[in-house]
Protein backbone atom coordinates (compact mmCIF):
# COMPACT_ATOMS: atom_id res chain seq x y z
CA UNK A 1 0.00 0.00 0.00
CA UNK A 2 1.31 3.37 -1.15
CA UNK A 3 -0.04 6.65 1.05
CA UNK A 4 0.78 10.27 0.56
CA UNK A 5 -0.43 13.67 0.89
CA UNK A 6 -1.01 16.48 -1.51
CA UNK A 7 -0.42 14.42 -4.28
CA UNK A 8 -0.54 15.38 -8.27
CA UNK A 9 -3.02 13.23 -9.92
CA UNK A 10 -1.60 14.31 -13.44
CA UNK A 11 0.16 11.15 -14.03
CA UNK A 12 -3.04 9.08 -13.35
CA UNK A 13 -5.78 10.42 -15.47
CA UNK A 14 -5.18 10.32 -19.03
CA UNK A 15 -6.20 13.52 -20.22
CA UNK A 16 -3.04 14.46 -18.08
CA UNK A 17 -4.84 17.23 -15.91
CA UNK A 18 -2.69 18.03 -13.16
CA UNK A 19 -5.21 18.41 -9.96
CA UNK A 20 -4.08 17.19 -6.42
CA UNK A 21 -5.63 14.95 -4.41
CA UNK A 22 -6.19 15.62 -0.53
CA UNK A 23 -4.67 11.86 0.05
CA UNK A 24 -3.80 9.39 -2.27
CA UNK A 25 -3.91 5.59 -1.42
CA UNK A 26 -3.16 2.89 -3.54
CA UNK A 27 -4.03 -0.38 -2.98
CA UNK A 28 -2.25 -3.56 -3.83
CA UNK A 29 -4.99 -6.59 -2.49
CA UNK A 30 -8.19 -7.04 -1.63
CA UNK A 31 -6.76 -7.03 1.38
CA UNK A 32 -5.72 -3.81 1.66
CA UNK A 33 -8.84 -2.42 -0.07
CA UNK A 34 -11.31 -3.77 2.61
CA UNK A 35 -8.43 -2.16 5.18
CA UNK A 36 -8.75 1.19 3.84
CA UNK A 37 -12.53 0.94 3.13
CA UNK A 38 -12.73 -0.30 6.75
CA UNK A 39 -10.98 3.30 7.81
CA UNK A 40 -12.48 6.13 5.12
CA UNK A 41 -16.23 6.86 5.29
CA UNK A 42 -17.65 5.97 2.07
CA UNK A 43 -18.32 9.50 1.14
CA UNK A 44 -14.61 10.29 1.52
CA UNK A 45 -13.10 8.52 -1.19
CA UNK A 46 -12.64 8.74 -4.94
CA UNK A 47 -12.26 5.78 -6.48
CA UNK A 48 -9.40 5.72 -9.11
CA UNK A 49 -8.89 2.93 -12.09
CA UNK A 50 -7.13 3.19 -14.94
CA UNK A 51 -8.38 7.33 -15.23
CA UNK A 52 -9.03 7.15 -18.75
CA UNK A 53 -12.33 8.24 -19.06
CA UNK A 54 -12.53 11.46 -16.77
CA UNK A 55 -11.87 14.56 -16.72
CA UNK A 56 -10.97 16.42 -13.65
CA UNK A 57 -11.50 19.90 -13.31
CA UNK A 58 -10.77 20.93 -9.62
CA UNK A 59 -8.45 19.28 -6.81
CA UNK A 60 -10.29 16.30 -5.11
CA UNK A 61 -10.62 17.37 -1.55
CA UNK A 62 -10.98 13.58 -0.47
CA UNK A 63 -9.12 10.61 -0.63
CA UNK A 64 -8.43 9.20 -3.89
CA UNK A 65 -8.17 5.47 -3.75
CA UNK A 66 -5.97 3.93 -6.85
CA UNK A 67 -7.25 0.10 -7.66
CA UNK A 68 -3.63 -0.84 -8.33
CA UNK A 69 -4.68 -5.45 -7.87
CA UNK A 70 -2.42 -7.23 -10.14
CA UNK A 71 -2.72 -10.83 -12.05
CA UNK A 72 -4.17 -12.90 -14.41
CA UNK A 73 -4.85 -16.14 -14.90
CA UNK A 74 -6.75 -19.33 -17.03
CA UNK A 75 -9.62 -20.69 -14.89
CA UNK A 76 -10.66 -23.44 -17.08
CA UNK A 77 -10.59 -24.74 -20.71
CA UNK A 78 -14.21 -26.64 -21.80
CA UNK A 79 -14.00 -27.82 -24.87
CA UNK A 80 -13.33 -24.35 -27.18
CA UNK A 81 -13.88 -22.31 -24.16
CA UNK A 82 -11.71 -20.69 -21.57
CA UNK A 83 -12.43 -18.67 -19.07
CA UNK A 84 -9.52 -15.93 -18.10
CA UNK A 85 -10.05 -13.96 -14.93
CA UNK A 86 -7.60 -10.46 -14.72
CA UNK A 87 -7.17 -8.13 -11.33
CA UNK A 88 -8.95 -4.43 -11.78
CA UNK A 89 -5.36 -3.10 -11.77
CA UNK A 90 -4.22 -4.84 -14.92
CA UNK A 91 -3.78 -2.43 -18.15
CA UNK A 92 -6.26 -2.68 -20.55
CA UNK A 93 -4.60 -3.60 -23.88
CA UNK A 94 -1.59 -5.43 -21.82
CA UNK A 95 -3.90 -7.78 -20.98
CA UNK A 96 -5.02 -8.06 -24.51
CA UNK A 97 -2.08 -9.02 -25.63
CA UNK A 98 -1.59 -11.69 -22.92
CA UNK A 99 -4.54 -13.06 -24.09
CA UNK A 100 -3.64 -12.88 -27.67
CA UNK A 101 -0.12 -14.48 -26.94
CA UNK A 102 -1.94 -16.96 -25.23
CA UNK A 103 -3.98 -17.82 -28.66
CA UNK A 104 -7.36 -16.51 -27.29
CA UNK A 105 -9.90 -15.07 -29.29
CA UNK A 106 -12.35 -12.50 -28.43
CA UNK A 107 -10.85 -9.48 -27.14
CA UNK A 108 -8.65 -9.02 -30.30
CA UNK A 109 -10.93 -6.06 -31.53
CA UNK A 110 -10.66 -3.76 -28.44
CA UNK A 111 -6.91 -4.00 -29.16
CA UNK A 112 -5.31 -0.44 -27.88
CA UNK A 113 -8.62 0.84 -25.55
CA UNK A 114 -6.56 3.32 -22.68
CA UNK A 115 -7.78 2.20 -19.00
CA UNK A 116 -7.54 -1.03 -16.39
CA UNK A 117 -9.57 -3.92 -16.98
CA UNK A 118 -11.61 -3.49 -13.66
CA UNK A 119 -13.10 -0.23 -15.11
CA UNK A 120 -14.06 -1.79 -18.64
CA UNK A 121 -17.18 -3.09 -17.72
CA UNK A 122 -18.07 0.48 -15.90
CA UNK A 123 -18.74 1.48 -19.02
CA UNK A 124 -19.13 -1.58 -21.43
CA UNK A 125 -16.06 -0.49 -23.46
CA UNK A 126 -16.93 -1.21 -27.52
CA UNK A 127 -14.88 -0.59 -30.64
CA UNK A 128 -14.62 -2.03 -34.33
CA UNK A 129 -17.57 -4.34 -33.72
CA UNK A 130 -17.02 -5.68 -30.58
CA UNK A 131 -18.32 -4.67 -26.52
CA UNK A 132 -16.95 -6.03 -23.57
CA UNK A 133 -20.41 -7.51 -22.69
CA UNK A 134 -19.75 -10.08 -25.84
CA UNK A 135 -16.89 -11.71 -24.08
CA UNK A 136 -17.92 -10.88 -19.93
CA UNK A 137 -18.34 -13.95 -18.13
CA UNK A 138 -18.50 -12.46 -14.43
CA UNK A 139 -17.33 -10.01 -11.96
CA UNK A 140 -16.15 -9.63 -8.73
CA UNK A 141 -16.60 -6.47 -6.20
CA UNK A 142 -16.49 -5.17 -3.36
CA UNK A 143 -19.10 -3.13 -1.49
CA UNK A 144 -17.76 0.00 -0.28
CA UNK A 145 -20.07 0.33 2.53
CA UNK A 146 -20.30 -3.37 3.85
CA UNK A 147 -17.43 -4.48 2.21
CA UNK A 148 -19.34 -7.88 1.10
CA UNK A 149 -17.87 -9.29 -1.59
CA UNK A 150 -20.36 -9.95 -4.77
CA UNK A 151 -20.14 -11.59 -8.41
CA UNK A 152 -22.16 -10.18 -11.16
CA UNK A 153 -23.30 -12.35 -14.34
CA UNK A 154 -23.24 -10.47 -17.45
CA UNK A 155 -27.45 -10.45 -16.64
CA UNK A 156 -26.94 -8.54 -13.59
CA UNK A 157 -24.45 -5.68 -14.72
CA UNK A 158 -27.22 -4.49 -17.33
CA UNK A 159 -24.81 -3.99 -19.77
CA UNK A 160 -26.23 -1.72 -22.75
CA UNK A 161 -24.24 1.15 -25.22
CA UNK A 162 -21.90 2.47 -22.61
CA UNK A 163 -23.64 1.58 -20.19
CA UNK A 164 -24.36 -0.85 -17.22
CA UNK A 165 -25.25 -0.85 -13.52
CA UNK A 166 -22.11 0.16 -11.97
CA UNK A 167 -22.73 3.49 -14.16
CA UNK A 168 -26.33 4.10 -12.68
CA UNK A 169 -28.20 2.22 -9.93
CA UNK A 170 -25.06 1.00 -8.23
CA UNK A 171 -22.97 4.05 -9.33
CA UNK A 172 -20.29 4.69 -6.07
CA UNK A 173 -21.47 1.47 -4.23
CA UNK A 174 -19.32 -0.83 -5.57
CA UNK A 175 -15.30 -1.36 -6.20
CA UNK A 176 -14.48 -4.04 -9.09
CA UNK A 177 -11.48 -6.32 -8.07
CA UNK A 178 -11.44 -8.76 -10.93
CA UNK A 179 -13.08 -9.21 -14.46
CA UNK A 180 -13.42 -12.92 -15.99
CA UNK A 181 -13.85 -13.33 -19.61
CA UNK A 182 -15.13 -15.97 -21.43
CA UNK A 183 -12.53 -16.50 -24.70
CA UNK A 184 -12.13 -19.31 -27.32
CA UNK A 185 -9.17 -21.73 -27.93
CA UNK A 186 -9.93 -22.17 -31.34
CA UNK A 187 -12.45 -21.46 -34.12
CA UNK A 188 -12.46 -18.42 -32.82
CA UNK A 189 -15.10 -16.05 -33.70
CA UNK A 190 -13.40 -13.35 -36.47
CA UNK A 191 -15.23 -9.96 -36.30
CA UNK A 192 -14.17 -8.37 -39.39
CA UNK A 193 -17.31 -6.79 -40.71
CA UNK A 194 -16.36 -3.32 -39.56
CA UNK A 195 -15.66 -1.01 -42.29
CA UNK A 196 -12.21 0.26 -41.44
CA UNK A 197 -10.76 -3.48 -40.43
CA UNK A 198 -11.94 -5.04 -43.49
CA UNK A 199 -9.98 -2.16 -45.40
CA UNK A 200 -7.33 -2.62 -43.46
CA UNK A 201 -7.05 -6.18 -43.91
CA UNK A 202 -7.66 -5.76 -47.68
CA UNK A 203 -4.82 -3.67 -48.06
CA UNK A 204 -2.38 -6.22 -46.20
CA UNK A 205 -3.83 -8.76 -48.68
CA UNK A 206 -4.56 -11.35 -45.60
CA UNK A 207 -7.87 -12.30 -46.90
CA UNK A 208 -7.85 -15.38 -43.90
CA UNK A 209 -7.37 -13.24 -40.87
CA UNK A 210 -6.01 -14.98 -37.69
CA UNK A 211 -6.82 -13.08 -34.62
CA UNK A 212 -3.82 -11.40 -33.97
CA UNK A 213 -4.12 -10.16 -37.47
CA UNK A 214 -6.99 -7.84 -36.74
CA UNK A 215 -5.15 -7.18 -33.19
CA UNK A 216 -3.06 -5.60 -35.52
CA UNK A 217 -5.44 -4.07 -37.79
CA UNK A 218 -7.07 -2.34 -34.90
CA UNK A 219 -4.43 -1.37 -33.62
CA UNK A 220 -3.08 0.25 -36.81
CA UNK A 221 -6.90 2.07 -37.58
CA UNK A 222 -6.65 3.56 -33.84
CA UNK A 223 -2.75 4.93 -33.71
CA UNK A 224 -3.59 6.51 -37.15
CA UNK A 225 -7.07 8.48 -35.29
CA UNK A 226 -6.72 8.47 -32.04
CA UNK A 227 -3.90 10.43 -29.97
CA UNK A 228 -2.13 8.03 -27.81
CA UNK A 229 -2.90 9.74 -24.15
CA UNK A 230 1.35 9.13 -23.68
CA UNK A 231 1.75 12.10 -26.03
CA UNK A 232 -1.40 14.19 -26.19
CA UNK A 233 -3.67 13.98 -23.17
CA UNK A 234 -6.99 12.51 -24.20
CA UNK A 235 -9.90 10.68 -22.73
CA UNK A 236 -11.14 9.15 -26.08
CA UNK A 237 -14.22 9.47 -27.12
CA UNK A 238 -15.71 12.09 -25.09
CA UNK A 239 -19.52 12.28 -26.37
CA UNK A 240 -21.38 9.58 -26.71
CA UNK A 241 -22.73 9.09 -30.42
CA UNK A 242 -26.53 10.44 -29.86
CA UNK A 243 -29.34 8.19 -30.62
CA UNK A 244 -32.24 10.24 -32.23
CA UNK A 245 -35.73 9.12 -33.38
CA UNK A 246 -36.38 8.40 -36.67
CA UNK A 247 -38.38 10.92 -37.97
CA UNK A 248 -35.30 13.29 -36.34
CA UNK A 249 -32.89 11.38 -38.58
CA UNK A 250 -35.24 11.91 -41.64
CA UNK A 251 -35.17 15.99 -40.79
CA UNK A 252 -31.47 15.60 -40.86
CA UNK A 253 -30.77 13.33 -44.23
CA UNK A 254 -32.82 16.09 -45.78
CA UNK A 255 -30.48 18.14 -45.09
CA UNK A 256 -27.46 16.44 -45.39
CA UNK A 257 -27.93 13.42 -47.29
CA UNK A 258 -24.42 12.12 -46.60
CA UNK A 259 -25.09 11.69 -43.07
CA UNK A 260 -23.44 8.42 -41.78
CA UNK A 261 -26.08 6.08 -39.51
CA UNK A 262 -25.94 3.43 -37.83
CA UNK A 263 -30.12 2.16 -36.87
CA UNK A 264 -30.38 0.51 -32.98
CA UNK A 265 -33.98 -0.43 -33.53
CA UNK A 266 -37.04 -0.03 -36.06
CA UNK A 267 -37.84 3.77 -34.48
CA UNK A 268 -34.08 5.05 -33.26
CA UNK A 269 -30.84 5.83 -34.94
CA UNK A 270 -26.90 6.33 -34.18
CA UNK A 271 -25.55 9.06 -35.90
CA UNK A 272 -21.56 9.89 -35.35
CA UNK A 273 -21.11 12.68 -32.93
CA UNK A 274 -17.56 12.82 -34.56
CA UNK A 275 -19.56 13.63 -37.58
CA UNK A 276 -21.34 16.24 -36.28
CA UNK A 277 -18.51 18.11 -34.72
CA UNK A 278 -16.63 18.07 -37.99
CA UNK A 279 -19.56 19.57 -39.80
CA UNK A 280 -19.85 22.28 -37.43
CA UNK A 281 -16.45 22.94 -38.42
CA UNK A 282 -14.70 22.76 -35.22
CA UNK A 283 -12.10 19.63 -36.11
CA UNK A 284 -8.86 20.81 -34.70
CA UNK A 285 -10.40 23.80 -33.17
CA UNK A 286 -8.48 24.51 -30.68
CA UNK A 287 -8.58 27.22 -27.44
CA UNK A 288 -5.33 27.91 -25.86
CA UNK A 289 -3.83 23.90 -24.72
CA UNK A 290 -7.58 22.23 -24.94
CA UNK A 291 -8.49 21.29 -28.50
CA UNK A 292 -10.60 19.27 -30.53
CA UNK A 293 -8.24 15.96 -32.40
CA UNK A 294 -7.61 17.14 -35.92
CA UNK A 295 -8.34 13.47 -36.94
CA UNK A 296 -11.25 12.52 -34.87
CA UNK A 297 -13.26 15.40 -33.96
CA UNK A 298 -15.15 13.01 -31.02
CA UNK A 299 -12.11 13.46 -28.74
CA UNK A 300 -11.15 16.58 -27.43
CA UNK A 301 -7.10 16.84 -26.20
CA UNK A 302 -5.01 18.46 -23.75
CA UNK A 303 -1.60 19.78 -25.91
CA UNK A 304 -0.06 20.55 -22.31
CA UNK A 305 -1.20 22.46 -19.95
CA UNK A 306 -4.89 22.66 -19.87
CA UNK A 307 -6.92 22.89 -17.19
CA UNK A 308 -10.28 20.79 -17.04
CA UNK A 309 -12.18 23.95 -16.52
CA UNK A 310 -10.91 24.36 -20.34
CA UNK A 311 -11.86 21.71 -21.72
CA UNK A 312 -15.00 20.96 -20.29
CA UNK A 313 -15.61 25.00 -21.15
CA UNK A 314 -14.71 23.54 -25.22
CA UNK A 315 -16.87 20.57 -24.56
CA UNK A 316 -19.51 22.75 -23.66
CA UNK A 317 -19.12 25.19 -26.76
CA UNK A 318 -19.16 21.99 -28.70
CA UNK A 319 -22.60 20.98 -27.89
CA UNK A 320 -23.75 24.34 -28.01
CA UNK A 321 -22.81 24.92 -31.50
CA UNK A 322 -23.78 21.04 -32.20
CA UNK A 323 -27.27 21.63 -31.00
CA UNK A 324 -27.85 25.04 -32.85
CA UNK A 325 -27.03 23.21 -36.15
CA UNK A 326 -28.64 20.07 -36.10
CA UNK A 327 -30.41 20.15 -32.76
CA UNK A 328 -29.04 17.26 -31.73
CA UNK A 329 -27.85 17.32 -27.75
CA UNK A 330 -24.15 15.79 -27.42
CA UNK A 331 -23.87 13.68 -23.99
CA UNK A 332 -20.57 13.92 -22.06
CA UNK A 333 -19.13 9.69 -22.20
CA UNK A 334 -16.38 10.79 -19.77
CA UNK A 335 -17.20 11.31 -15.75
CA UNK A 336 -16.85 14.59 -15.15
CA UNK A 337 -15.54 15.78 -11.45
N1 LIG B 1 -16.46 10.88 -38.40
C1 LIG B 1 -16.32 12.10 -39.02
N2 LIG B 1 -15.44 13.00 -38.49
C2 LIG B 1 -14.71 12.73 -37.39
C3 LIG B 1 -14.87 11.50 -36.74
C4 LIG B 1 -15.75 10.57 -37.28
O1 LIG B 1 -16.97 12.37 -40.03
O2 LIG B 1 -13.93 13.59 -36.99
C5 LIG B 1 -17.34 9.87 -39.01
C6 LIG B 1 -16.52 8.78 -39.68
O3 LIG B 1 -16.20 9.08 -40.99
C7 LIG B 1 -17.45 7.59 -39.62
C8 LIG B 1 -18.20 7.82 -38.33
O4 LIG B 1 -18.06 9.20 -38.01
O5 LIG B 1 -18.37 7.62 -40.67
C9 LIG B 1 -17.72 6.94 -37.18
O6 LIG B 1 -16.37 7.20 -36.88
P1 LIG B 1 -15.42 6.13 -36.15
O7 LIG B 1 -15.44 4.83 -36.86
O8 LIG B 1 -14.09 6.78 -35.96
O9 LIG B 1 -16.11 5.86 -34.77
P2 LIG B 1 -16.84 6.81 -33.71
O10 LIG B 1 -18.31 6.56 -33.83
O11 LIG B 1 -16.38 8.21 -33.83
C10 LIG B 1 -16.87 4.94 -31.89
C11 LIG B 1 -16.51 4.80 -30.43
C12 LIG B 1 -15.00 4.68 -30.29
C13 LIG B 1 -14.53 3.45 -31.06
C14 LIG B 1 -14.96 3.60 -32.53
C15 LIG B 1 -14.68 2.38 -33.35
C16 LIG B 1 -18.24 5.95 -29.18
C17 LIG B 1 -18.58 7.15 -28.37
N3 LIG B 1 -16.99 5.94 -29.68
O12 LIG B 1 -16.32 6.17 -32.33
O13 LIG B 1 -14.70 4.48 -28.91
O14 LIG B 1 -13.13 3.28 -30.99
O15 LIG B 1 -16.41 3.83 -32.61
O16 LIG B 1 -15.52 1.34 -33.00
O17 LIG B 1 -19.06 5.07 -29.34
C18 LIG B 1 -14.15 5.60 -26.90
O18 LIG B 1 -15.23 5.21 -26.46
O19 LIG B 1 -13.36 6.27 -26.19
C19 LIG B 1 -13.78 5.28 -28.28
C20 LIG B 1 -12.66 5.74 -28.84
Amino acid sequence: MQVSENASLKKFNTFGIDVKAKKFISVDTVEELKEVLKQTYAQELFILGGGSNMLLTADINKTVLHINLKGKEILSVTGNEVLVKACAGENWHQFVLWTLKQELGGLENLSLIPGNVGTAPIQNIGAYGVELKDVFEECEAVNIQTLEQRNFSKQDSEFNYRHSIFKTSLKGQYIITSVTFRLTKSQHILRTSYGAIKNALDQKKIFSAKIRDISDAVIAIRQEKLPDPKELGNSGSFFKNPVIKKEEFNRLQQQYPEIPSYPVSPSKIKIPAGWLIEKAGLKGYREGDAGVHKNQALVLVNYGNATGQEILHLSQKIQMEVKEKFRVELEPEVNIF
